[in-house]
């Protein structure tokens, strides 16, 4: 069903601080794509078929620009490092075992389920450095329903034997293989260039990553000063290199004409923030992450009023939840901290704020994605919040902050991605 209508209390953003709400109204879905939200229902569409979800919220789907999904199966342990200790304690150790097929293909299941059940309708996720598996990550995916780019990992230092690659030159073959076997392969799933930072690639490798990049056109993802040590590391270990960022830049690997979300930004330098701005890179922000592994607190605020594209990310397995309902929530906890402890002039996000980041943000990142504008790509939530207790006399925006401050899937009852219905079970 392709052309249909959706019928309720209708919330979207249209920017940072404007929240759209249409109690009981029209949202009219063509061919995949929003026609627009009505109070009252225009002739032209009064033959369509109308999906009465009166009384529940609806809302765009949700948008991780950032999540790893082999790391899905210690989401939530081994939370009392820092980032590089719990890299090498918890995070290869987990990543090696995605070399054997049978335990990606059931782990790979456990994440996607977990992520169709839930209310993200598009992903921006980091694979393995393994061709095999990323390429059943990919298939499962595809299968799924979501939109999703999904990169294999180039990683050819500092990493243990079983899981760093060999040399620049297999990562780069490997890479090009990977490539070859998914072009044109998939609807709703596209590769996206994935070194894992500058402390696991070479610089010959990242290179070789600029030259692919250019051949290939690709999108381009990656980690980004998000731990004080991890950032002095790469200022030792790029003597050329002016901020870390600048490390990326140099091989064309950061914003301008390519899109490119980095992930946390939490320690910019004045140049980093400069460089970032003038090259429109996005910032996935990961609060619940830079919290779990005492990162910091990224400048959000500072991204917003420089306008900086930012969007949320859930960062498992440093995140434990892929719920970018739970990011908003964090979000809103982490600005406050940063407002109270760091800089009094960083107001707090609002929920407003916070919803737009989840959505609209990080949904520019797919293009029309993220709210209900007219010619947007139909993602949408219908979500029950009636079942949620003490829900009487209260407006739509204070239903989408109870929705967003719990952040329990339970209440999502319908979920459909470019216009067509995913289930839910
Ligand atoms: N930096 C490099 N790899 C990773 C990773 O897997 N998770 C996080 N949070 N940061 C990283
Ligand atoms: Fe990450």
């Amino acid at each position: 069903m392709h052309n249909f209508i959706l019928k309720g209390d209708i919330c979207y953003s249209t920017a940072p601080t404007s929240l759209e709400i249409f109690e009981g109204g029209y949202l009219v879905c063509l061919d995949g794509t929003c026609a627009g939200v009505f109070v009252d229902l225009p002739e032209q569409y009064r033959d369509l078929s109308v999906i009465d979800c009166s009384g529940q919220l609806i809302v765009p789907g949700l948008v991780d620009l950032h999540v790893h999904a082999p790391q899905f199966p210690f989401r939530s342990l081994g939370m009392d490092l820092e980032l590089i200790c719990w890299l090498n304690t918890h995070t290869f150790p987990e990543e090696a075992k995605y070399m054997d097929l049978a335990y990606a293909a059931s782990a790979y299941r456990a994440f996607v389920d977990d992520v169709r059940r839930g209310p993200n309708t598009r992903a921006v996720i980091f694979a393995t450095r393994h061709v095999p598996a990323t390429a059943l990550l990919m298939d499962l995916l595809e299968a799924s329903g979501l939109v999703t780019m999904v990169g294999k990992v180039n990683m050819d230092r500092h990493a243990p034997p079983d899981l760093v690659e060999i040399d620049a030159a297999t990562s780069l073959a490997d890479t090009r293989a990977w490539l070859a076997e998914v072009a044109g392969r998939y609807q709703r799933v596209s590769p996206i260039l994935t070194p894992r930072f500058i402390p696991a690639c070479s610089d010959a490798l990242m290179a070789g990553l600029g030259e692919i990049q250019r051949e290939f056109g690709l999108p381009v993802q990656s980690h980004l000063s998000e731990n004080p040590a991890e950032v002095d590391w790469v200022m030792g270990l790029r003597p050329d290199a002016e901020s870390y960022g600048h490390a990326y830049y140099k091989n064309g690997l950061f914003g301008g004409s390519v899109p490119t979300v980095m992930a946390h930004c939490v320690w910019p330098s004045a140049g980093e923030f400069a460089l970032m701005k003038r090259q429109k890179v996005w910032v996935a922000h990961c609060p619940q992450s830079n919290t779990n592994l005492a990162s910091g607190i990224a400048p959000v605020r500072r991204y917003l009023e420089a306008e900086i594209p930012v969007g949320l990310g859930s960062d498992v397995a440093a995140g434990a939840h892929t719920s970018i309902f739970r990011a908003m929530e964090d979000a809103i906890g982490a600005s406050k901290l940063y407002w109270r402890l760091v800089d009094s002039d960083a107001a707090p996000l609002t929920l407003a704020e916070a919803f737009y980041l989840g959505t609209l943000g990080g949904g520019r990142f797919f293009g029309a994605v993220g709210s209900f504008l007219p010619g947007f790509e139909f993602d949408a939530l219908v979500i029950d919040d009636a079942v949620i207790p003490g829900r009487v006399g209260l407006s739509i925006p204070d239903r989408l902050a109870r929705v967003a401050h719990l952040s329990d899937a339970r209440q999502i009852r319908r979920k459909f991605v470019r216009g067509i219905e995913i289930g839910l079970e």
